[in-house]
């Protein structure tokens, strides 16, 4: 290579750089000049010698002669991009030798320096190599920044999602029996039913969200009913089922797949296998499946747990009760997930209680806080 660059003004350098070389002339000289200009600088007589120092001592760059006894430079260059690719690789050969140099090229070499080397040749080289490696490598420690970052606010995002789902159906299940320990209770065992049926971990995720819906219509049941303490009469029984048709319309049309997702566990989480559930008496794989999951679920959280009109029924009770439901109320394939998964889901029970105020003592409460406001 012919050019001349014996003008160009060569900056202090600051990186390490091994020469590779049998002849100890070419070794010495080598070294001698890019210490001179500041490199931290190592040698070896041999590929054997280079490979076991690059396993203990990093280099930035390698400068390694191609005709080499045993081991070519061109293996050496193939054990570096295989082994430690962060270190680049300049190759050096003697006149005549140019296949070799541009196979090497082709193997991921940087550049090739033909031989007798000049000094100033060499420097340029070794620094436009240098400072392309740097460019490489901080472009991507500035990916990897941005990378983490997106996944921050992503995450960011999801609880705030999260979150604002939480806080609004907190507000809507506070007229009625339902507690902040039961949603998110419905939320976590639907999602481990999911996991057990095979669900990705993204989709389960979505429904360990979008459960915690299912009774969000309640919000435009009037008080009478909802928080009414004894058997509801034919028609009052009417004006309850409407809560289904509420939720789906309070989530309809939204472009978010958890509001969707929601949307249709609240409308149909009260129908049943056999069909005679409510409001539309969809019936076994027409119902939807986050639907079916979530009518399972929900079920038998209420039971385990006391109500304003009831106490809890013993564990033993309920999963009978569970039981008898098995292709009438139930999914017969999502029943018997949710009973593999019951050690789990009364773990969950156990970590996520309800309040120790009943929701008859709390709903007091926000009477007397209600007429204290007013005063
Ligand atoms: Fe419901
Ligand atoms: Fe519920």
């Amino acid at each position: 290579m012919s050019i001349n660059l014996k003008q160009l003004p060569f900056q202090r350098a600051t990186g390490s750089v091994m020469v590779v070389d049998d002849d100890s002339d070419v070794r010495n000289l080598l070294t001698r000049w890019l210490s001179a200009a500041g490199w931290e600088c190592s040698s070896a007589e041999s590929v054997d010698t280079a490979t076991n120092r690059l396993r203990t001592q990093a280099a930035d760059i390698v400068i390694t002669d191609i005709n080499m006894p045993r081991l070519s430079g061109i293996s050496l260059l193939k054990h570096i991009k295989e082994q430690v690719p962060d270190t680049y690789v300049l190759m050096l050969t003697g006149f005549g030798a140019t296949r070799s140099a541009i196979d090497a090229l082709m193997l991921g070499a940087s550049a090739y320096l033909l031989k007798p080397v000049e000094r100033d040749e060499l420097l340029f080289y070794v620094n436009q190599t240098y400072e392309r490696r740097q460019l490489i490598l901080s472009q991507r420690e500035y990916l990897k920044t941005l990378e983490a970052r997106v996944r921050e606010q992503t995450l960011a995002i999801k609880e705030a999602h999260e979150e604002t789902i939480h806080r609004l159906v907190t507000a809507a299940g506070f007229r009625d029996e339902e507690t902040g320990a039961h949603i998110q209770r419905t939320g976590l065992c639907s999602e481990l039913v999911a996991l057990a049926a095979g669900w990705t971990s993204a989709d389960a995720e979505m429904l360990r969200m979008a459960a915690p819906m299912h009774d969000i219509g309640k919000i435009g049941i009037p008080d009478n009913i909802l928080q009414k303490r004894g058997q509801l009469t034919h028609d009052e029984y009417e004006i309850m089922k409407q809560h289904t048709t509420i939720g789906a319309q309070m989530l309809a049309g939204s472009s978010s797949k958890v509001l969707q997702t929601a949307e249709a566990i609240a409308l149909s989480h009260h129908e049943r296998w056999d069909g005679t559930g409510y409001p539309n008496q969809l019936s076994g794989d027409t119902i939807p499946e986050a639907a079916r999951i979530v009518s399972i679920v929900d079920v038998y959280d209420a039971i385990t747990h006391d109500r304003v009109y009831r106490s809890a029924l013993p564990a033993k009770m309920a999963l009978s009760i569970m039981r008898e439901g098995r292709g009438t109320q139930f999914d017969p394939t999502y029943l018997a997930l949710f009973f593999t998964a019951l050690e789990d889901i009364q773990a969950i029970a156990y970590t996520y209680p309800d309040a120790v105020s009943r929701p008859c003592d709390r709903l007091a409460e926000a009477v007397e806080t209600a007429t204290t406001a007013i005063r």
